[in-house]
C-alpha cells in the first residue's frame, strides 16, 4: 500500500483522468475526497468503485471558482478529520482555438477555472497542511504547456502558468515540507477530448479521434489509468525527493520527429 495513511483532496474528480485517481489512490490505501461541481455527478462517476474501497471515498460539491465553497469544505474536512495531505489541482477548462479564434471571454473562462481556480483551492488548504507539517500539491498541467500545440491559445497559456506556478509552489514553501509536482499528459481518452471533438468539430468526430490518437508516435491515445499511475507515484513517499517538476506523459511526442510512415496530422 503505496498511500496508506494519506487523505488526498482531488478536484474535478468525476472527469476521467480525476476518477481515475480516485481509483488508484483508493487501491493504495488512501483515504480519498473526490470533489466537482455537483454531487450527482460523482455519484454516477464514483458507481465503479469497488465496496471495499467505499469507506475510505468522501464525494463532495466543489466548483474551484467559488471561495466560499472552498472555505466551507475545508472547515467541514477539518471537524470530520479529513484534512487533506495530497491536494491535486485536476479540474479544468478547455477552448479550443487560435488567438482570433478565442474572444476575452474564452480566456477569462479558461483562467477562472485553471489558473485561478488552483490558486483559490490551494490558498485554501496549504495553510492546514503547512500547520499540520507538510503536504503535497500536485497539479495537473499539459503537454500543452510544454510544447505549442495547434489550435490552443488559451487552454495551452493556462497550462504554461499551472507548470510555472508548480515550480513557484515548490519553492517558496519548501521550508514548510510542501512539494509541488505537475503531470503534462498529450491525448489522453475521456469525456474531456470526446466532448470537445462533438463541440468543435461535430461532422468529423471519427476522423479527428483518429487524428489525434496517431498524433502520438506510439499510434493510439494515452489512457486514464496511464495518468492515474504517474499520480500516485507523485503523491506517495516514493517521490519525496522530487518537487518543483513537470512530467510528459506523450507516447513520443516530444521525443523527435514521427516515424516516416505516420501521415501528419493536428487536431
Ligand atoms: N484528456 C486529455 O487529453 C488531457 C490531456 C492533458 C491534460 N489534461 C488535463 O487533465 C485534467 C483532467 O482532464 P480529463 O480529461 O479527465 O477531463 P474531464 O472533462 O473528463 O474532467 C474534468 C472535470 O473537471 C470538472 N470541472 C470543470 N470545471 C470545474 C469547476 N469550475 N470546478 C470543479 N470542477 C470542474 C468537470 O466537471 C469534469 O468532471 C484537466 O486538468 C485537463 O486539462 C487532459
Amino acid at each position: 500500500m503505496r498511500m496508506k495513511d494519506k487523505t488526498c483532496l482531488i478536484t474535478g474528480a468525476a472527469g476521467g483522468i480525476g476518477m481515475a485517481m480516485v481509483t488508484a489512490f483508493l487501491a493504495e490505501g488512501a483515504r480519498v475526497i473526490a470533489t466537482d461541481l455537483s454531487q450527482a455527478t460523482l455519484s454516477s462517476a464514483a458507481e465503479n468503485v469497488a465496496s471495499e474501497y467505499r469507506e475510505r471515498l468522501f464525494l463532495r460539491a466543489l466548483d474551484v471558482t467559488d471561495t466560499n465553497m472552498i472555505s466551507a469544505l475545508n472547515a467541514s474536512l477539518e471537524s470530520e478529520g479529513l484534512a487533506p495531505d495530497v491536494l491535486v489541482n485536476n479540474a479544468a477548462a478547455i477552448r479550443i482555438g487560435k488567438l482570433l479564434d478565442t474572444a476575452p471571454e474564452d480566456l477569462d473562462l479558461v483562467y477562472s477555472v485553471n489558473m485561478r481556480g488552483l490558486l483559490q483551492v490551494t490558498r485554501g488548504f496549504l495553510p492546514g497542511m503547512i500547520a499540520r507539517g507538510g503536504g503535497n500539491v500536485l497539479n495537473m498541467a499539459s503537454l500543452a504547456g510544454v510544447h505549442a500545440m495547434h489550435e490552443r491559445f488559451a487552454y495551452s497559456a493556462s497550462k504554461a502558468a499551472i507548470v510555472m506556478m508548480t515550480r513557484a509552489i515548490a519553492i517558496d514553501y519548501v521550508d514548510e515540507g510542501i512539494r509541488s509536482n505537475c503531470i503534462c499528459p498529450a491525448r489522453v481518452e475521456t469525456p474531456f477530448v470526446t466532448g470537445y471533438l462533438h463541440r468543435y468539430y461535430p461532422d468529423e468526430v471519427a476522423e479527428r479521434f483518429a487524428a489525434l490518437s496517431r498524433y502520438q508516435p506510439v499510434g493510439r491515445m494515452i489512457r486514464p489509468d496511464e495518468v492515474s499511475a504517474m499520480a500516485v507515484f507523485l503523491a506517495s513517499d516514493e517521490s519525496v525527493m522530487i518537487t518543483g517538476q513537470s512530467f510528459v506523459i506523450d507516447g513520443g511526442v516530444t521525443a523527435g520527429d514521427q516515424p516516416p510512415s505516420r501521415i501528419a496530422s493536428k487536431g
